[in-house]
C-alpha cells in the first residue's frame, strides 16, 4: 500500500480493490466499535454501486462473527432514482437491504434512503426534512463516498454547486449510460435522481472516498489538478479536512507519480 497526503487529502493505493475494501470496513467498523463502548449512536453516510458491495460484504460478516453490532447505528443514503419504487431490483433501497439491511441487527426506524415514489409537489419539503433528519441524528459520523466516471459524488453531476442541499437533480446522460446496463437500455433508465448535496456531503465529519478500477481514473486525476471545479464535483472534497481517499491502482493510474514520489511523503507498507 502507498500511503500519502495531498493537500488536506489523506491518500492510500491499494494494490487492488479486495484489499483497499477491507481497509475500509476496518475503518467503519473500528467507528461504530468505538461508538457502541461509549454507548454513543454511530451516524453513517452510505453509497450504492458496485464499489462499495465487498465493503458491506465484509461488515456483513463481521456481524455474523459476532464482532461487530449495528443496533445503535443510524443511516442516511446518498440518493436514490427518481421515480422509483423500493421494491424495484434497481432501486437503491433494495440495494441496501441486499446488501446489508437485511443481514444486519440495524433497526429499521434507524434507516434513511431518499423516497423515489413522492409526488413532484412533496419532494421540496422531503429534502428539506432529510436535511433535518440528519442534523437532528448530530450530523454524519463517517460518510462513505463513491466516485461517478464524470466525477460526480453522490448524484452531484457536472455544474452542481458547493451549497447544494438535498434536492432532485436531472441525471447527466454519462451517468444514465453508465446505467442503462442494469436498467436494460436507455430508455428504461430513470432520468432523475433525489441526492444529498455537496454541501450535505461535506458537513459529515469524515468522508472515505472509494474509487476502484480504470473508468475512475480520470475523475481522481481532476483531484490532483489545482483548482476546485464545478465540472468535477469530486474536486470539492478538497474543502473538507478530514477526507479519506482510497483507490485501486488501476484508479491511481493517472495520478501524476509527482504527488507521491517526493522524500516527505511516500510510507511503503507491501
Ligand atoms: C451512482 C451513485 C454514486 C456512485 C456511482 C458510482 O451514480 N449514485 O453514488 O458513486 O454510481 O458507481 P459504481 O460504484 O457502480 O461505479
Amino acid at each position: 500500500m502507498l500511503e500519502f497526503k495531498y493537500d488536506r487529502i489523506h491518500a492510500r493505493i491499494f494494490e487492488n480493490k479486495n484489499i483497499g475494501s477491507e481497509y475500509v470496513s476496518e475503518l467503519i467498523r473500528s467507528e461504530i466499535d468505538q461508538n457502541n463502548l461509549n454507548s454513543e449512536p454511530t451516524v453513517l453516510g452510505l453509497a450504492t454501486g458496485s464499489s462499495p458491495i465487498l465493503i458491506y460484504d465484509i461488515l456483513v460478516q463481521f456481524h455474523r462473527n459476532n464482532r461487530l453490532s449495528f443496533s445503535n447505528v443510524f443511516t442516511f443514503n446518498l440518493d436514490e432514482y427518481y421515480p422509483i419504487e423500493p421494491d424495484d431490483q434497481n432501486s437503491y433501497h433494495y440495494y441496501m437491504a441486499e446488501h446489508l439491511f437485511n443481514h444486519v441487527d440495524i433497526d429499521s426506524s434507524h434507516i434513511h434512503i431518499p423516497d423515489g415514489t413522492l409526488n413532484r409537489n412533496e419532494i421540496e419539503s422531503y429534502c428539506e426534512s432529510y436535511e433535518e433528519k440528519i442534523a437532528e441524528s448530530g450530523g454524519i459520523d463517517l460518510q462513505l463516498l463513491g466516485v461517478g466516471s464524470n466525477a460526480h459524488i453522490g448524484f452531484n453531476e457536472p455544474g452542481s454547486g458547493i451549497e447544494s442541499k438535498t434536492r432532485l437533480v436531472q441525471l447527466d446522460q454519462k451517468t444514465r449510460e453508465d446505467a442503462a446496463n442494469k436498467f436494460g437500455g436507455l430508455e428504461y433508465t430513470p432520468g432523475y435522481a433525489i441526492t444529498m448535496g455537496v454541501e450535505t456531503i461535506l458537513r459529515s465529519k469524515q468522508i472515505v472516498c472509494i474509487a476502484w478500477g480504470s473508468s475512475k481514473a480520470f475523475a481522481i486525476s481532476q483531484l490532483f489538478e489545482d483548482k476546485i471545479s464545478r465540472e468535477y464535483p469530486i474536486t470539492y472534497l478538497k474543502k473538507h479536512s478530514n477526507v479519506q481517499l482510497i483507490m485501486d491502482q488501476k484508479a491511481a493510474s493517472l495520478i501524476d507519480p509527482i504527488f507521491y514520489k517526493t522524500e516527505n511523503t511516500p510510507t511503503y507498507n507491501p
